[in-house]
């Protein structure tokens, strides 16, 4: 499953990091997450958006089933921990994200919910549960916005989840509008009843694609709503926001005690940031290149998550733009790298980020407190786009073929990139991720 022998002991990295003895219902707010995302929501991005700012990441949802039975291997060289299921692993984390790191669970039944919370809590800070995903593979199984129409058994898993698991582990869920207003205000008042730690609104319906404008204006009265219930529970607003500056206006319109970004956080995981990178393929793409190669990331879905950062070009040319998409496009591994990666390796890189994550505040309650200034953070920062028709793949589950598409699957055009100094590169082998 990798190169590297494996060990079931953490790593000494993995023992020196305790900087948050555990989140409350106050973390969640203030804050700008990352948003789970299946494929793009991987371990290296997830890491990158901690070292940008990031206030909690989300990883991407898995369906409880799939990880009952995953074995966890710990590699003794770089900490990362990886679920392992028959041919792949299912989920990869590691110690230094874990003070941040909120599980997102697919589920439609509160047992096996509760199994895989407890197969994972040891290495997360929080359960989510995700009950707005509309794809049919989610909602035939009654898991994601099938939930939202079933609020007995919506409210069933939370109550689970809360009753199962120790305090230091949240647990939270992620919804989506329901057409009236009035229906959301009922399912919202049963949520918080549950006892959650905190609650994220897509302000989206089921049926609205991701094209459509989030329904922001909807969110002030639900926000009002749960302050009237005095839990002191964060509402999270997701839906359409660009980055930490446009964070601060969804929270002024909106009231949220915190926004979570997706896509364009997928586009830039540095969106966090005060001031994000600017050239992204030139100034994150190589380093996120050499940490994932370094951290043994599935090099298919390094590929396809780095073949969606998307930023204006400011010192590069078309012809080297050009270059660079075709070394990215025409390697089949991390060995063809060496004119992108240039001369570091992703040890430094992730020993940097490794810094940076861990001389964070220990909890960042204001949206100001970005990570690390860019290295380009005089430019401008970039007018981020929303991609318009962004997928939400299929999650991880016993039988969803995601890593089969991953190892056939071309990269689409990329937007750019600076050929670096070439170095040598050592030669890795893929791990499934
Ligand atoms: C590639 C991709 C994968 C996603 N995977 C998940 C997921 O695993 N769980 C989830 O609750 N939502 C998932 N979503 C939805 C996002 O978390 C988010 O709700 C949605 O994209 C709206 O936020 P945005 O406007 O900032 O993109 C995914 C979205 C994208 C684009």
């Amino acid at each position: 499953m990798s190169r590297r022998s494996h060990s079931r002991s953490p790593s000494p990295r993995a023992l020196k990091r305790t900087k948050i003895d555990h989140l409350t219902s106050e973390d969640f707010k203030n804050g700008i997450f990352l948003a789970p995302m299946v494929r793009s929501g991987a371990l290296p991005t997830r890491l990158f958006a901690l070292k940008h700012g990031a206030t909690l990441v989300w990883g991407p949802e898995m369906v409880d089933k799939a990880i009952l039975h995953a074995e966890r291997v710990v590699d003794p060289v770089t900490g990362v921990i990886s679920y392992n299921g028959k041919s792949r692993a299912m989920f990869t984390t590691h110690p230094i994200e874990k003070p941040y790191l909120i599980y997102q669970i697919g589920s439609s039944d509160p047992e096996l919910a509760v199994q895989a919370a407890r197969v994972v809590m040891q290495d997360v800070s929080g359960i989510d549960l995700n009950c707005g995903c509309p794809k049919p593979f989610s909602t035939h199984a009654g898991m994601g916005a099938a939930l939202l129409t079933n609020p007995d058994l919506l409210c069933a898993i939370l109550t689970a989840l809360r009753a199962a698991m120790p305090p230091e582990i949240t647990v939270s869920a992620k919804i989506r509008l329901l057409p009236s207003q009035e229906d959301t205000l009922k399912l919202v008042e049963r949520i918080v009843n549950t006892g959650i730690s905190a609650l994220t609104v897509h302000c989206r319906t089921r049926a609205m694609r991701e094209r459509d404008a989030a329904l922001v204006d909807r969110l002030k009265e639900i926000v009002d709503f749960v302050e009237g219930m005095g839990r002191g529970i964060a509402v999270i607003e997701n839906g359409d926001c660009t980055g930490a500056e446009d964070a601060k206006r969804v929270r002024d319109l909106t009231g949220a005690h915190s926004v979570m970004i997706a896509r364009a956080a997928e586009s830039n995981p540095s969106c966090f940031a005060p001031v994000p990178l600017i050239d992204v393929e030139r100034t994150l793409s190589p380093a996120y290149l050499r940490v994932a190669k370094y951290l043994d990331n599935n090099w298919g879905l390094t590929k396809f998550c780095v073949s969606q950062f998307k930023g204006k070009h400011v010192g590069m040319d078309k012809a080297a733009q050009k270059h660079y998409r075709q070394v990215l496009n025409g390697t089949k591994g991390y060995d063809g790298l060496e004119e992108i990666v240039g001369s570091w390796t992703g040890e430094q890189d992730f020993q940097e980020l490794v810094e940076v994550i861990e001389t964070r505040p220990p909890r960042l309650h204001d949206l100001s407190a970005g990570g690390s200034e860019p290295s380009d953070a005089s430019i401008t920062p970039p007018q981020l786009v929303t991609p318009s028709e962004t997928t939400n793949p299929e999650p991880p589950s016993s039988g969803a073929p995601l890593m089969l598409a991953l190892h056939r699957m071309d990269l689409p055009m990329l937007t750019g990139g600076d050929p670096l100094t070439p170095s040598p590169a050592g030669g890795v082998s893929m791990a499934p991720a």
